[in-house]
């Protein structure tokens, strides 16, 4: 039995329609046939210059944010069945787990069964943003606050504290700010190309503050709310020392604050400013299968978020079949940082 899958054979090139071996699940695997998956930044950077994987992972089958129906279920497997609605965040360390292509392999302790009121392509814009700021958040790599399902959350007095979202207006940014309010962040900043609709559609998820990024004053407007308390912030969207520098220059100086970054690079000190304190710069990277133990309390909890209108989807646009022109643009508009909108492709559909 075969199927059709968007293969990248060879960094900085395209991706190609091939077709592929339909895997069998082993023990403790779902094979998950493939209604939407959602593209997302990393697969551009896949693509053009091979972030994440080596040469020796190619043919790479990208595509993170699966969401499909089970269509079999391997050994030791209790939970789900075929029919199953379900979404999870694809491992891509394989390719029989990656998500642009029909069928592919998911464990069976990171996925989760899809809400009856939600659809695929709405399931499918969260698996990545969405674990990405979780693990920042809560995860001891990233600032390590007590997650939602945890007792520490009472005592940790959420209500007093403020979080800073670097980037606020992404798609990480807007998870993240859906998380601070589930957990009662006091004050939620959030950095952003403001317009009045950015605004209103911050403060809808969550923000308590929305700031411009783009206003000469931001560091000081920011500063005027939090004063010299902010412990907690999270850079979503920058790169490099300098990239970072605002983000630790936003830190309290008096008390040790942790920024913590989706993108690499550490930090310029020169540009910082005066932390008697210390500060603490940390990378976090949002794979539940890296940090498997937190990636499965997320999967049991995030269903009954999503039905409480806890966290929400994200806007999306669709791209019919396994269409290699569309795919591909698709990612180039990452490259040329135009747009936001998530976008997921449909394999099964004819393009
Ligand atoms: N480490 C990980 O595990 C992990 C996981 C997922 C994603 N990522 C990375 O995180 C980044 C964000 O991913 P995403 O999917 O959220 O991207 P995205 O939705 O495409 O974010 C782009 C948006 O970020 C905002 N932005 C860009 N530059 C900014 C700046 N200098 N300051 C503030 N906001 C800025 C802009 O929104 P406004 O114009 O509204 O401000 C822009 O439209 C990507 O680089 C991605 O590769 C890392």
């Amino acid at each position: 039995m075969s199927q059709k899958a968007l293969v990248l054979e060879k960094l900085g090139a395209p991706l190609v329609l091939q077709a592929r071996h339909i895997p069998e699940p082993k023990e403790h695997q779902i094979l998950v046939k493939i209604i939407a998956v959602g593209l997302n930044p990393h697969d551009q950077k896949i693509r053009d210059y091979g972030l994440i994987i080596t040469p020796d992972h190619l043919p790479y089958i990208t595509g993170n944010d699966i969401a499909g129906v089970v269509e079999k279920v391997g050994p030791g497997v209790t939970a789900f069945h075929p029919g199953d609605r379900v979404f999870a965040q694809a491992d891509t360390s394989t390719p029989d787990g990656g998500g642009v292509q029909q069928y592919a392999l998911v464990p069976a302790d990171l996925v989760a069964a899809i809400p009856k009121s939600m659809s695929f392509d709405e399931a499918a814009t969260l698996p990545t943003v969405a674990m990405a700021s979780f693990i920042a958040l809560f995860h001891p790599s990233g600032l390590g606050l007590p997650p939602p399902y945890s007792k520490a959350i009472a005592p940790f007095n959420y209500h007093q504290r403020s979080l800073l979202i670097i980037g606020g207006g992404s798609n990480c940014g807007k998870l993240a700010i859906q998380f601070a309010r589930l957990v009662g962040f006091g004050t939620t900043i959030a950095l952003a190309a403001k317009t009045p609709e950015k605004e209103a559609e911050l403060k809808e998820l969550g923000a308590t503050h929305v700031l411009d990024r783009y206003a000469e004053d931001v560091a000081e407007q920011c500063r005027s709310i939090v004063g010299d308390g902010l412990l907690y912030a999270l850079d979503a969207v920058n790169m490099g020392p300098e990239g970072h520098a605002l983000g630790v220059s936003l830190l309290s100086d008096s008390q040790k604050g942790t920024l913590v970054t989706l993108l690499p690079g550490g930090v310029d000190e020169s540009k910082v400013g005066n932390k008697p304190a210390g500060y603490e710069v940390k990378f976090s990277q949002g794979s539940g299968h890296l940090h498997r133990e937190m990636g499965q309390l997320f999967w049991q909890c995030l269903p009954g978020w999503l039905e409480a209108g806890k966290i929400r989807p994200l806007r999306y646009r669709t791209i019919s079949g396994l269409d290699e022109k569309a795919v591909n643009e698709a990612l180039d508009a990452y490259r040329d940082g135009a747009g936001v909108t998530k976008v997921n492709v449909h394999p099964h559909e004819s393009s």
